[in-house]
C-alpha cells in the first residue's frame, strides 16, 4: 500500500513537470519563432465547420518554407519525410477536456474571447504548456462573469 502511494506521488510529480515544462514534441516547433515571421494563428489553426475543433497545420504547408529554410536540419528532414509520406507528425496534445463536455471554439471566438484568454501568451512561447487551467470551475467562473448560460445542460448532455 505504502509502495502504491509512493508510486502515485512520483507519477504526480512527473505529470506536474510535464505540465509546466511541456511534453517533448516530435520536432521542436516554436510559436515564438514562427509568429515573429508574420504568420497568424489562423494561418495554421483553421476552425472548420461546425466550429468545435481547431485544426493543426499540414506538413506540406510547413514545407512551403522548409523546402529551403533549414533544409539540412535533422528536424526539418523529419518534417519533410512526414510531408512526403503524408503521415502527420504525432503532436503531443497540450489542452484537452473530457469528451462528455461540450465545447465549441467558434461560440467563444464569436463571443469575443481571444486565443490568449484561454491559452496564454502563445506568441512569446517556444514551447506550449497548459498555462491556463480549463476545468468546470474555470468554465463556470467565466460564464458567471460574462453572463453566459450556466445550466448543467449547457455543457453536459441531458441524462
Ligand atoms: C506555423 C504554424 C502555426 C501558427 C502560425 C500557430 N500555431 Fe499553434 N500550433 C502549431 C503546431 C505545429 C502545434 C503543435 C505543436 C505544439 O504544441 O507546439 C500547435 C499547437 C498549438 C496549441 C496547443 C494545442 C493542444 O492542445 O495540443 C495551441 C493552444 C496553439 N497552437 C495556439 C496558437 C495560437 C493562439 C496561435 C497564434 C497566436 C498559433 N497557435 C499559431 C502551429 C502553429
Ligand atoms: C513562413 C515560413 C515558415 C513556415 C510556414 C514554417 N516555418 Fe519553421 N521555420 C521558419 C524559419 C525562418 C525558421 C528559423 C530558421 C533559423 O533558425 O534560421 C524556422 C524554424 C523551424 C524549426 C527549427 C529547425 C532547426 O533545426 O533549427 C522547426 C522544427 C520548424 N521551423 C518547424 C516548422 C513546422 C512544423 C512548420 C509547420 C507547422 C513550420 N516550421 C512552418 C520558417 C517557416
Ligand atoms: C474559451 C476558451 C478558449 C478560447 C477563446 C480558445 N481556446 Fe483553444 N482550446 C480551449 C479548450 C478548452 C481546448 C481543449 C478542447 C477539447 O479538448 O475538446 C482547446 C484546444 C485547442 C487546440 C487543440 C485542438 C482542439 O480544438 O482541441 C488548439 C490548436 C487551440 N485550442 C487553438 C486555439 C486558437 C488558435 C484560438 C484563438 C483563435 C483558441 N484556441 C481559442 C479553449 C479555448
Ligand atoms: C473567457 C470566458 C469563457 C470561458 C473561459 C468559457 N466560456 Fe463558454 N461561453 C462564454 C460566453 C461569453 C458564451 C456565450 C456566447 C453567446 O451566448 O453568444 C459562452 C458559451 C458557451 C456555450 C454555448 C452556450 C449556449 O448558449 O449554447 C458552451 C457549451 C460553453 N460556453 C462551454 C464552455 C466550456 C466547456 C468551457 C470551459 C472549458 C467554457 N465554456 C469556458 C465565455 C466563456
Ligand atoms: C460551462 C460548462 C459547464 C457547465 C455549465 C457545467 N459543467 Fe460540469 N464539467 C465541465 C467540465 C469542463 C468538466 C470536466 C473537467 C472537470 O472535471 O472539472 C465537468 C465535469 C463534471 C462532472 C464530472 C466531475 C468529475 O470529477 O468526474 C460532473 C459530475 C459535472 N460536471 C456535473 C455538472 C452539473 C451537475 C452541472 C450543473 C450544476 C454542471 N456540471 C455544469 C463543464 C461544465
Amino acid at each position: 500500500m505504502v509502495e502504491y502511494f509512493r508510486d502515485l506521488k512520483v507519477a504526480g510529480l512527473f505529470l506536474l513537470a510535464a505540465g509546466l515544462y511541456g511534453q517533448e514534441q516530435p520536432v521542436p516547433y516554436s510559436h515564438k519563432t514562427h509568429l515573429a515571421l508574420g504568420l497568424e494563428c489562423n494561418s495554421c489553426h483553421r476552425n472548420t465547420d461546425p466550429g468545435e475543433f481547431m485544426g493543426f497545420p499540414s506538413e506540406s504547408f510547413c514545407m512551403g518554407c522548409h523546402q529551403t529554410v533549414k533544409a539540412d536540419s535533422p528536424h526539418i528532414q523529419k518534417l519533410a519525410a512526414a510531408a512526403r509520406e503524408k503521415k502527420p507528425l504525432p503532436w503531443v496534445r497540450v489542452y484537452g477536456i473530457p469528451t462528455y463536455v461540450y465545447f465549441s471554439h467558434r461560440v467563444h471566438t464569436q463571443a469575443g474571447a481571444t486565443c490568449e484568454t484561454c491559452h496564454g501568451a502563445v506568441r512569446e512561447r517556444d514551447v506550449i504548456t497548459k498555462e491556463v487551467v480549463h476545468n468546470m470551475r474555470s468554465c463556470m467562473a467565466c460564464h458567471a462573469a460574462t453572463k453566459a448560460r450556466a445550466g448543467c445542460t449547457t455543457c453536459h448532455e441531458e441524462r
